[in-house]
């Protein structure tokens, strides 16, 4: 496995890579496969890096803390660094290169001026509220990582819907030549999904925190038992948070998956998603709803 600090060292690399692969045919296709992460890894990261590595010949995994989405009041100075133990667990899981780059060779420092911006209404809902220049900076992140890894396949946690559903319009509408996987939520046994935030909570945090899942569990019930009626769905994810009174939900909505419209009833599908806080702690955690 390979670490690189610096994009003249991956893009040199990578040269290097692609004159050694045999011409690509439909049988014998070199791919690359790219999962962007702010590293402290953890097995829901691990999901993402198998499936690339199940699915093509060079895995890039890119461990960058972003100070671009990050607001000024949030945790971009405490979120957890650990690289070192990033790189073994890459190097467990079959990686080839770890791209890490400083801020500065990010040119994120001063800001860079070029920024891509991703539909209003898509950013407007949801996380978007409490944290306006998110999406954009999470945007802006990784079309500049897609460019300078240039893989085939890009791998994303459903655990972070509206990044996700954001980066697939910005990949349709600016033509860029990489497929979004979407992958599914890695969870603790109570439920609680996987997140590098998990390691601000407190052992009783943790328990109160498992909550969020079962108050999805719960709509999924219902759905199940027919109801379609968002406001209701809604009402039973509020019931079970409720139980929990040092949990502070933020928001609990029922939207499109795709463009994270508003949805009244659901017909094909919605995406039940929520944030709450927990002590300084914010949580975000989903679901989706469709007919099997
Ligand atoms: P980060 O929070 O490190 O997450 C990296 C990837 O791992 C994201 O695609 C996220 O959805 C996925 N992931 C996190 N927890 C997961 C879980 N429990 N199950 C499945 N997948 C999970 O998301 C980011 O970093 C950044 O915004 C980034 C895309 C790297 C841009 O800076």
């Amino acid at each position: 496995m390979r670490l690189f600090t610096t994009v003249a060292g991956l893009r040199c690399y990578l040269k290097s890579v692609q004159k050694k692969q045999p011409v690509a045919t439909d049988s014998a296709e070199s791919t690359i496969g790219f999962v962007p992460t702010m590293g402290a890894l953890h097995t829901g990261h691990l999901s993402l890096i198998e499936r690339a590595r199940q699915e093509n010949q060079i895995v890039v995994v890119s461990i960058f803390v972003n100070p671009l989405q990050f607001g000024v009041n949030e945790d971009f100075g405490r979120y957890p660094r650990t690289l070192e133990r990033d790189r073994a667990l890459c190097e467990q899981a079959g990686v080839d290169v770890i791209f890490a780059p400083t801020v500065a060779e990010m040119a994120t420092v001063p800001p860079i001026q070029t920024r891509v911006q991703p539909p209003a209404e898509m950013m407007s809902g949801l996380c978007g509220v409490v944290r306006p220049g998110h999406f954009e900076g999470v945007a802006t992140i990784v079309t500049k990582f897609f460019n300078l890894v240039q893989p085939d396949r890009a791998y994303f946690g459903q655990k972070d819907a509206q990044q996700l559903a954001i980066l697939q319009q910005v990949v349709r509408d600016l033509n860029l030549p990489v497929t979004i996987v979407p992958c599914p939520i890695v969870r603790e046994p109570s439920g609680l999904a996987l997140s590098s935030r998990n390691q601000y909570l407190s052992d009783e945090e943790r328990i109160k925190a498992s909550a969020l899942y079962r108050g999805l569990s719960q709509a999924e019930k219902l759905f199940r038992s027919g109801e379609r009626v968002s406001a209701t769905l809604v009402q039973a994810v509020k019931q079970e948070l409720e139980k929990v009174p040092s949990l502070q939900p933020e928001y609990i909505e029922l939207v499109d998956p795709m463009t994270l419209k508003s949805l009244d009833t659901v017909t094909d599908e919605g995406l039940l998603a929520l944030a709450a806080r927990l002590g300084s702690t914010r949580l975000i955690d989903n679901t989706i709803l469709r007919d099997r």
